[in-house]
């Protein structure tokens, strides 16, 4: 098990308004027990969820992106566009395993702890992976040619962007860019039904798993491209 903060804490605010507000709950109703039982037990909840968002950053995701990475069946060679890809948590593990990567970002702080190209790049220096294309952009509109990829992944990217129409856009353009016979992978949390349902209508061939020592418990979802499926 190997403890970094070199990917970000993922969603820093709400981390530190369940640590902070869960640890002051629990410290106050501590000295008026037994009548603030409830107060301690809210408290100490609040803690244990902000805490466990914190391990998922720095423990969890870092060895979670291998499982990602696995049902994406990502191979040496694979053309592999990373979506939303922040501090390079995919994009180096899968150019690491000789993949042509890019990664596109549009470097929310609010979302990402430390975000930014540059983070990307210095981890991708210091995991010794040389030749990661990054890119500002937005996912609703990828500056790429139709089928340009062999895969295409994004982890707790899409539940960011607002309303279901957004979100739709962003998996229809994640699909234009993904080859024939090509695997979509999308790791999220919250909305992950709907994707489903955008996605059906696309292909026919979809997996999906979910995990619950992330937190929030995640899903992964993984489509395929092939001859019968739709363009986009
Ligand atoms: C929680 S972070 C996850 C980063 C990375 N995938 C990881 O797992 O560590 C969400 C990322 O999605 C990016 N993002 C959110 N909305 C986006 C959009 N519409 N287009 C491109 N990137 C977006 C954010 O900037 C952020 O880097």
């Amino acid at each position: 098990m190997r403890f970094t903060l070199r990917y970000g804490i993922d969603a820093p605010f709400w981390v530190a308004i369940f640590i902070g507000i869960g640890a002051g709950f629990s410290i106050v109703s501590l000295f008026a027990l037994p009548h603030s039982l409830f107060g301690l037990v809210f408290g100490l909840y609040l803690f244990a969820i902000g805490l466990w968002m914190l391990l998922y950053s720095a423990v969890i995701k870092i060895s979670h992106r291998y499982v990602i990475l696995g049902l994406a069946n990502v191979q040496a060679g694979d053309v592999l566009l990373d979506v939303g890809a922040g501090r390079g948590l995919l994009a180096i593990a899968a150019a690491r395993q000789g993949c042509k990567v890019t990664a596109i970002d549009r470097w929310s702080q609010w979302d990402l702890g430390g975000n930014g190209r540059r983070a990307l790049e210095r981890n991708a220096e210091t995991e010794g992976v040389p030749g990661i294309e990054i890119l500002d952009g937005d996912v609703r509109k990828l500056p790429f040619e139709t089928e340009t990829f062999s895969v295409v992944v994004s982890n707790f990217v899409l539940h960011n962007i607002k309303g279901d129409d957004n979100r739709a856009l962003a998996i229809r353009e994640m699909w234009r860019v993904l080859r024939l016979n090509g695997r979509l992978v999308i790791s999220d949390i919250l909305p992950t039904q709907t994707y489903i349902e955008t996605l059906a209508l696309l292909t026919d061939r979809i997996q999906t798993k979910r995990y619950l020592y992330t937190f929030p418990f995640s899903r992964v979802i993984v489509a395929y491209k092939n001859d019968g499926s739709q363009q986009s």
